[in-house]
């Protein structure tokens, strides 16, 4: 493994990550409100606070699956326009529907690659991304292809798991990813193998194992150019949200 590109990385991952999210997306938004015990709401309230006023504004989500974050963003782009950018068409066909339910018209949804955007440097005035970056086998090259997105002076807020540092909470986060995630994954995975590798929600567990954050995902962005990139540690540590702009 190439130690920069860091994470759990092994051979065949983009099939199976694809391939995974292919499988599990019809109940993809179930698992997550389910999983995150209803957190996930309070996770993306704080990043839309801190993508500050988008009125107007041309914006970037990167994997944006089922496109709840897309959505969030949208409404607070009135005027302006959303790309959610993500590699599983079928996670994008659910965005798809999901927005025509909800009425809302300015998004587009498009098949692509975080690793290899296909749109010119500084496109636009925001971007974000929740809980993709351990999916992609180079995370350093992810961070900077948001960062090469963006217009000078633009804000990117991004979402991901991490690890608790406190003694008193490790013990019930051990548990709670361990146990009761592979418990209710189960469910709906029945523990089907993917690619002759493991199950879905086994991926979800796993894909945390050398997975950096705090510093060293702090580290990462500013390495891509964002001088100025923080952590904000949310839930006890089991999520972190990083904020950062493009700088002159
Ligand atoms: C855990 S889901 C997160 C979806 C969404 N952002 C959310 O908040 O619910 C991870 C998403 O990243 C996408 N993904 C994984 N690797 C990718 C890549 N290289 N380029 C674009 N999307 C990718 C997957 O298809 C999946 O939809």
């Amino acid at each position: 493994m190439d130690d920069e590109k860091l994470g759990n990385q092994f051979d065949g991952k983009e099939v199976y990550v694809k391939d995974v999210f292919t499988e599990i997306a019809s109940y993809y938004d179930e698992m997550n409100g389910i999983m995150s015990m209803g957190m996930i709401r309070r996770w993306h309230k704080f990043m839309m606070k801190k993508l500050g006023n988008l009125q107007g504004k041309r914006c970037l989500d990167v994997g944006t699956g089922t496109g709840e974050i897309a959505f969030l963003v949208a409404r607070k782009a009135a005027g302006g326009e959303v790309i959610g950018l993500d590699i599983t068409p079928a996670m994008l066909e659910l965005a798809k529907k999901k927005m025509t339910d909800l009425g809302i018209a300015n998004v587009e949804f498009v098949v692509g690659d975080a690793l290899d955007i296909q749109m010119p440097d500084g496109t636009f005035d925001a971007v974000t991304s929740g809980y993709m970056l351990r999916n992609v086998t180079d995370i350093p090259k992810a961070v900077g292809e948001m960062h090469r997105m963006l217009k000078v002076g633009g804000r990117c807020v991004v979402a991901e798991l991490a690890r608790p540092g406190n003694r008193l909470v490790k013990p019930f986060y051990n548990f709670y990813m361990n146990r009761v995630i592979p418990h209710y994954g189960r469910k709906y995975d029945k523990g089907m193998a993917i690619d002759g590798k493991q199950p879905a929600y086994d991926w979800l567990t796993s894909s945390i194992e050398g997975f950096p954050y705090g510093d060293a995902m702090v580290e990462i962005f500013r390495k891509a150019g964002f001088r100025d990139a923080k952590c904000y540690v949310k839930s006890f540590g089991a999520v972190n949200i990083y904020v950062a702009s493009k700088e002159a």
